[in-house]
């Protein structure tokens, strides 16, 4: 089966890209007709080596996903190369991330929640500095991003 190599993207892996990557993992696993290949990274390198925010693990967890074995990394130039997605959560992700790509590869960066020819479904707020009720929100909203990344990959152009 055809595997598509995707890659969640926000400032320090630790909140927002790592759920995305538990919750696409998730939501991919009932699709049939291909398989993701996931990873996530971080535009920073604050938190490197680091796990996923406890507020994302405990999110998750009440959702039966468990994301506590990840490690937050930045991303490296291989990423443009190995990847076919790469999904940045916010506007600000996104820039940063085609500042660092080289542009035959700029067609592989989107943003999550605005993918070319979907419905726009808005950037993934930070909830770093927010409380708990954020998490809640941002793991909502990453399941309707995960859904309709989903029904974009069935297009066949984007497989
Ligand atoms: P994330 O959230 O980009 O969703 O992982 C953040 C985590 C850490 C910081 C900022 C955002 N920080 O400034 O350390």
């Amino acid at each position: 089966m055809k595997s598509i190599k995707v890659l969640t993207v926000c400032l320090g892996n630790i909140c927002r890209s790592p759920a995305a990557q538990g919750i696409l993992e998730n939501v991919s696993a009932s699709r049939k007709g291909f398989t993701l290949t996931l990873d996530s990274a971080g535009t920073a390198a604050y938190h490197t080596g680091s796990a996923p925010d406890v507020r994302s693990i405990k999110e998750l967890k009440k959702r039966s996903i468990d994301i506590s074995q990840q490690k937050a990394r930045q991303v490296q130039q291989s990423d443009f190369e190995f990847f076919d997605w790469i999904l940045a959560m916010d506007r600000s992700n996104y820039q940063n991330l085609i500042n660092m790509a080289p542009v035959h590869y700029h067609h592989k960066v989107v943003l999550f929640g605005e993918l070319p020819g979907m419905s726009v479904l808005g950037s993934v707020k930070d909830p770093y500095y927010d409380g708990d009720e954020m998490f809640k929100v941002m793991a909502d909203h990453l399941v309707e991003l995960s859904t309709n990344f989903l029904n974009f990959l069935d297009q066949p152009q984007n497989k």
